[in-house]
């Protein structure tokens, strides 16, 4: 089986459930406080391995105790932690994230993310071959994703890529792009169209290879090659959604690196994503394999043969 590479974010996540948001210069009790890992790249690392990819994290965490316990998470989770870094006077990436009726509003700091270099993408992609997955976001600085994703396909890997948050996607990006994942907002933003039609056409003429474009409580819709198809998302009460967008891209590179087409592994990582979202928290609300599969064969949905 190949592997999956995942460069990007690792984050804290201190997570608060609220009412409402304050307003300026007001100080309300929220509803409930936790710490858990988090970070755009380490959730999909952690959604990959749990569906069973060899995952690789390529990222900088800082030198303050949360960067050792993000590290340990990560290993616990299943991925393969050697190519991350500790920087030294640094902190760990941390986001802010108040959680409203079960949607998140998310403030970042990125931290020891920012200290990424060429050279930590280098020694990585020195052990991956042809076939292997790149999975990148924009958690990092927008040169080192940028970079990543042109050496990763340039070497044949095939490179996902996941504009979140959202910045411009130039034809000098997208080239090196095999699939674009991103949600309905950061489609618009980018095309400069509301039309989801549209904005995919406009996506894949700058270059983009696939586009998979995730619309919440409305499934997604994926082109690939000349066709287009919809997918509908599960029906689930939503606790939390922090996670749930990595959640599916994590377990979409997973399908990729067992050699599965682009629109056979979405139904997965659609159950895997709606089942992220039953559960507080980001890493720790990704579902393994198992419980994914189950989902799918109770609901007479057909299971990825496993390679
Ligand atoms: O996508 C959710 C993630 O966004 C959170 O875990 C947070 O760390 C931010 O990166």
């Amino acid at each position: 089986m190949k592997k999956v590479f995942v460069l990007g974010s690792i984050n804290v996540d201190y997570v608060m459930a609220a009412p409402r948001m304050p307003q300026e210069g007001e100080t309300m009790h929220g509803d409930g406080f936790f710490i858990n890992g988090g970070g755009k790249g380490a959730n999909q690392a952690v959604a990959a391995a749990r569906y069973g990819a060899p995952t690789y994290m390529i990222a900088c965490v800082g030198s303050d105790a949360f960067g050792a316990k993000m590290v340990e998470d990560l290993r616990g989770y299943g991925v393969d932690p050697r190519f991350i870094r500790t920087v030294a006077d640094e902190v760990t990436g941390a986001a802010q994230i108040t959680v409203i009726g079960g949607n998140n509003r998310i403030l970042l700091y990125s931290g020891a993310n920012y200290r990424l270099e060429k050279e930590d993408v280098d020694r990585a992609l020195a052990t991956a071959e042809a076939g292997d997955v790149l999975i990148a976001q924009n958690e990092i600085r927008r040169e080192m994703t940028e970079y990543g994703l042109r050496a990763a396909y340039e070497r044949g890997l095939v490179t996902v890529f996941n504009p979140a948050p959202a910045r411009d996607l130039p034809a000098s990006l997208l080239r090196y792009v095999r699939v674009l994942v991103l949600n309905e907002i950061e489609a618009a933003q980018a095309a400069g169209t509301d039309d989801v039609a549209a904005a995919m056409n406009e996506l894949r003429g700058r270059g983009a290879g696939s586009v998979v474009v995730t619309l919440g409580k409305s499934g997604s819709r994926a082109a690939d090659g000349g066709e287009v198809r919809d997918f509908s998302a599960i029906r689930v009460q939503a606790v939390d959604t922090t996670a749930a967008g990595d959640t599916f891209i994590g377990v979409l590179g997973g399908g990729l690196a067992e050699g599965q087409a682009l629109f056979g592994c979405i139904p997965a990582a659609t159950v895997a994503s709606g089942l992220a979202v039953t559960r507080k928290g980001a890493q720790c609300s990704v579902p393994a394999r198992a419980e994914t599969e189950q989902y799918m064969r109770e609901h007479g949905m057909p299971v990825p043969a496993r390679p």
